[in-house]
């Protein structure tokens, strides 16, 4: 197995692993395991395996999870299909963890690529540690402590009817979340606050940060924007270019994503296995 650091903040590409075997072998799955806690998000070139490899693979992380709006392959639970032939509409162009909707958002996800545009269809990460440790000291000791709430509704509910949105937002209510997380193996801390899902503060209001009732929205919508800006920034990111069979594997806990939405009206299908997360703290 050979690892190729792409940059010096995020992701490494894999060689001379085929990843049907890394689902049956424990110790090339633990050799894969430790290069993704080091670089976050590995790419495998063009792998030739069937969607029970693909999602084998993903199960050796832990149990898979489905998605109420995108739908999975029926015959593989937990695959999930992202499938852009017939709509332009795209929810995955934004700067996201997946799933931080949920009270445990995914640990992580294999994706492979089945068909992508000749041009355009990339995907970016961006290193969340990164992001945190880069933050000034001041608004590191300003964020201590603070809590923010993300919700599926305002997402994948926007393009919904009324009814549907409010049937989608009663089976998934929205959460409540750490803005910063602690990384459950490594100890790293994550800026937990994206685009994608994040909507508001929960407890920025104290004698400290609010005089008068009226500045407390605006005060922390400032903040909580100009946090979640911070994925946005290129040294901290990486960017793939898809060819057919290529699989992405990233730590969906200490990472965003950006998959970007350029190529309509070309074929983009892609399908995702997410691994069920723990509850962040
Ligand atoms: C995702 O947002 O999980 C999918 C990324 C992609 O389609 O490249």
């Amino acid at each position: 197995m050979k690892i190729r650091q792409i940059t010096p903040a995020i992701g490494a590409e894999i060689s001379g692993v085929h990843l049907g075997e890394a689902s049956r072998d424990p110790s090339l799955f633990a050799a894969i395991k430790a290069a993704l806690l080091a670089h976050k998000v590995l790419f495998f070139r063009r792998q030739d395996i069937t969607r029970a490899e693909h999602v084998a693979l993903a199960g050796r992380f832990g149990k898979l999870e489905d998605h109420p709006v995108a739908g999975s392959d029926p015959e593989h639970p937990g695959l999930v299909r992202i499938y852009r032939s017939d709509n332009p509409h795209s929810y995955e162009n934004n700067y996201h963890c997946d799933g931080l909707w949920r009270p445990n958002p995914a640990m992580g996800a294999v994706l492979r690529c089945i068909e992508c545009p000749e041009i355009g269809g990339d995907t970016i990460w961006v290193n969340m540690v990164k992001a945190y440790e880069e933050l000034s000291e001041d608004i590191r000791q300003k964020i201590v402590g603070l809590r923010a709430r993300a919700s599926i509704e305002h997402s994948f509910g926007a393009v919904m009817t009324a009814e549907a949105r409010a049937k989608l937002a009663q089976e998934h209510p929205s959460v409540e979340h750490p803005v910063v997380r602690t990384h459950p193996e490594t100890g790293e801390k994550i800026l937990f606050v994206g685009a994608g899902f994040s909507t508001h503060f929960t407890n920025y209001s104290t004698p400290a940060n609010v005089r008068h009732g009226i500045d407390k929205a605006p005060g922390a919508s400032l903040l909580l924007n100009y946090l979640i800006s911070r994925a946005t920034i290129p040294e901290y990111q990486v960017r793939w270019s898809w060819q057919q069979g290529d699989v992405a594997v990233w730590d969906n806990r200490c990472t965003q994503h950006y998959a970007l939405n350029d190529y309509w009206p070309a074929p983009r299908k892609m399908e995702r296995a997410g691994i069920v997360g723990d509850i962040p703290y």
